[in-house]
């Protein structure tokens, strides 16, 4: 089987956090989003895997991921001019997916059971296409499927965010494909907004007799849209760490739950770190910090007369001023914060290379 990473997109319900960069590569917990995507198919053994990139900085994309290898596999680039569609961009890797069945996995999905079952499950059958369903409470956003009540594992339609569903079964951003879609989507027409959509391709790939099923997903499923989602993946992705018990061990800090915290990164006495959390590498923790529960920590940061709750902050930033009290925040790469005081817990959101003087 072949993956196919989707890192397209504008992402534009998440600026200014994509002002320099594709959404999917904006950490949680630490690592981009679509890696989560890419270790997922790594781990059901796919090794062939296509990113799709944007306009947007897909430079970014190349750089981070490179030819795979370091991360187990090996990736081509396909390049999407416009963001025509999740249908436009499977097309567009016709050449690379050949004859092998394969899964799409959109990079801004972020999903907490491995693939392993519903890959074997796949490979195994003569499907033409399988989808995961996830049951939520906004289905109005999703597309949606809506299931047979005499046969419960038939699928009768699926709708591209219905404005009244009467389900509320997600289909959830991982798709798992045969060839056969390719002229599928070679018959569809652009949607409302203008795209080519998966669901349109799914609906008329059952319509024209093909063999599709679903699976239901068990566990967390998160489409990262908005920076809210950001942060609520945050938290789902942290519930799940173990804890570095060598560090606690050698450290006199204040420390509780679950914590992970990376080489030559210190944290001064007098600090309180409450899991979970995750610090990055080569980070100085100062005195009068109280971090947790829920925070995300990059590389190389200072920090230094802070409170900071379920938030991010990335690689290299830079907190000194009197005091910052933060909550829901996320602050992107090479930020600053100095100066005076943030007293009351506030939210904060800044692109990269923001200098806040308080
Ligand atoms: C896309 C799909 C939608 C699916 C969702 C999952 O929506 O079109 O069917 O439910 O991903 O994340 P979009 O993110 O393009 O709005």
């Amino acid at each position: 089987m072949k993956g196919i990473i989707l890192h397209g997109g504008h992402g534009t319900r998440l600026l200014p956090l994509t002002h320099t960069g594709p959404k999917q590569l904006l950490p949680i917990a630490n690592k981009p989003m679509s890696q989560y995507a890419l270790e997922d198919l790594r781990n059901v053994g796919i090794h062939d895997i296509a990113i799709v990139i944007g306009d947007i900085y897909p430079e970014k994309v190349k750089e981070y991921y490179s030819d795979g290898k370091q991360f187990g596999v090996n990736i081509t680039y396909i390049y999407q001019e416009k963001p025509k569609g999740i249908s436009h961009a499977i097309r567009l890797c016709k050449e690379f997916v050949g004859d092998d069945k394969f899964i799409v996995y959109l990079g801004d999905n972020v999903l907490r059971k491995s693939l392993t079952d519903y890959t074997k499950k796949f490979s195994s059958s003569g499907l033409d296409a399988m989808i995961l369903l996830c049951e939520v409470d906004n289905p109005s956003k999703f597309g949606v499927a809506y299931i047979d009540k005499e046969d419960s594992m038939k699928i009768k339609s699926i709708i591209e965010k219905p404005k009244n569903p009467t389900s509320n079964l997600a289909v959830i951003g991982v798709y798992f494909l045969t060839p056969k879609i390719f002229d599928i989507i070679d018959d569809l027409k652009p949607s409302s907004r203008g795209e080519l959509e998966i669901t349109d391709a799914l609906q008329l790939l059952m319509d024209k007799g093909n063999k599709i099923t679903y699976d239901t997903v068990t566990g967390w499923w998160k489409d990262t849209g908005t920076p809210e989602d950001i942060i609520h993946a945050n938290r789902l992705v942290l519930d799940s760490i173990g804890t570095d018990e060598q560090f606690l061990a050698e450290k006199d800090v204040s420390i509780k739950g679950n914590i992970i915290i990376g080489n030559n990164t210190d944290v001064s006495h007098g600090s309180s770190i409450i899991g979970p959390a995750i610090i990055g590498k080569n980070c100085k923790i100062g005195r009068n910090v109280r971090l947790g529960p829920y925070v995300s920590i990059g590389d190389n940061c200072t920090l230094e007369n802070c409170n900071i709750e379920n938030s991010i902050i990335m690689q290299n930033c830079k907190i000194d001023a009197k005091e910052v009290n933060l909550s829901s925040s996320i602050i992107s790469h090479n930020s600053q914060i100095d100066g005076g005081t943030i007293s009351k817990k506030s939210q904060l959101l800044l692109g990269e290379r923001t200098h806040l003087k308080l």
